[in-house]
């Protein structure tokens, strides 16, 4: 296989191809509410990539009520806030997928290069559906089956392994910190767009100035030069 190649391209979901990213935010608002718990976008912050428990589990310790909840207590808000979730992307239609997005898969594409998700989300199918993209896709990763979430690279290494892929010769774009803590521990190359993504080896501040062009260059100059050492 020729090492000057990019052998695939992993897209988080949520803030990078739509931005259910708000939308998630907004239904977290609503439990923190109810449990009267201030929220504003510096704890979401925090969420970005995390799984549902886990980010229940961030928010009741913002509020200093982590042990106030019994097992079953807090599996029920998690389903309460999912389903205010499920409520909200029910509008989502092919309109919604954020700029520019459409473009570079378009452009990947005619390259054959197999694209995948590594999403933490279970309803990342059925935005996916509504979006109009998921036969885009080689693979989608079923969150529910990892048993690590983000930062672990568990869910890029499943998707490249299920592309045939090699890790070091494929990229992940991710909006989360600690997506893009995941991409690097997978061995990938790691695109972040958006804000305090220093880690990444390339940022966008957001999805309408991607360019596959660059993006590919500078993947092919990491990796030429990592060979040179
Ligand atoms: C991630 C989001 O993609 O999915 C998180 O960034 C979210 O905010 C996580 O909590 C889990 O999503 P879901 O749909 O399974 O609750
Ligand atoms: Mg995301």
């Amino acid at each position: 296989m020729n090492s000057d190649h990019v052998e695939a391209v992993v897209f988080d979901l949520d803030g990078v191809i739509t931005d259910t990213a708000h939308y998630h935010y907004l239904a977290w608002g609503k439990i923190a509410e109810e449990l009267d718990i201030p929220f504003d976008p510096s704890v979401n912050e925090n969420l970005k990539g995390v799984s549902r428990q886990e980010s229940l589990r961030v928010i009741l310790d913002h509020g200093g009520k982590e042990d106030k909840f019994s097992k079953s207590e807090m599996e029920k808000l998690a389903s309460q806030k999912n389903e205010y979730y499920k409520e909200m992307i029910q509008e989502l239609t092919p309109e919604d997928v954020l700029p520019g997005i459409m473009e570079l898969i378009t452009e990947i594409k005619n390259e054959n290069i197999p694209l995948g998700v590594a999403s933490a989300s279970k309803n990342a199918p059925t935005v996916l559906r509504a979006l109009e993209m998921d036969h885009l896709f080689e693979y989608c990763a079923d969150a529910s089956r990892m048993k690590r979430s983000k930062p672990d690279p568990e869910i890029f290494l499943t998707v490249c392994e299920a592309l045939e892929a090699r890790p070091e010769h494929s990229i992940g774009i991710e909006d989360a910190r600690v997506g893009i803590e995941a991409i690097k521990k997978a061995g990938m190359y790691a695109v972040g767009v958006g804000k305090n993504l220093e880690e990444a080896d390339l940022t966008w501040e957001s999805t309408e100035h991607l360019s596959w062009t660059s993006i590919k260059n500078s993947f092919l100059t990491k990796n030429s030069m990592a060979r040179r050492g």
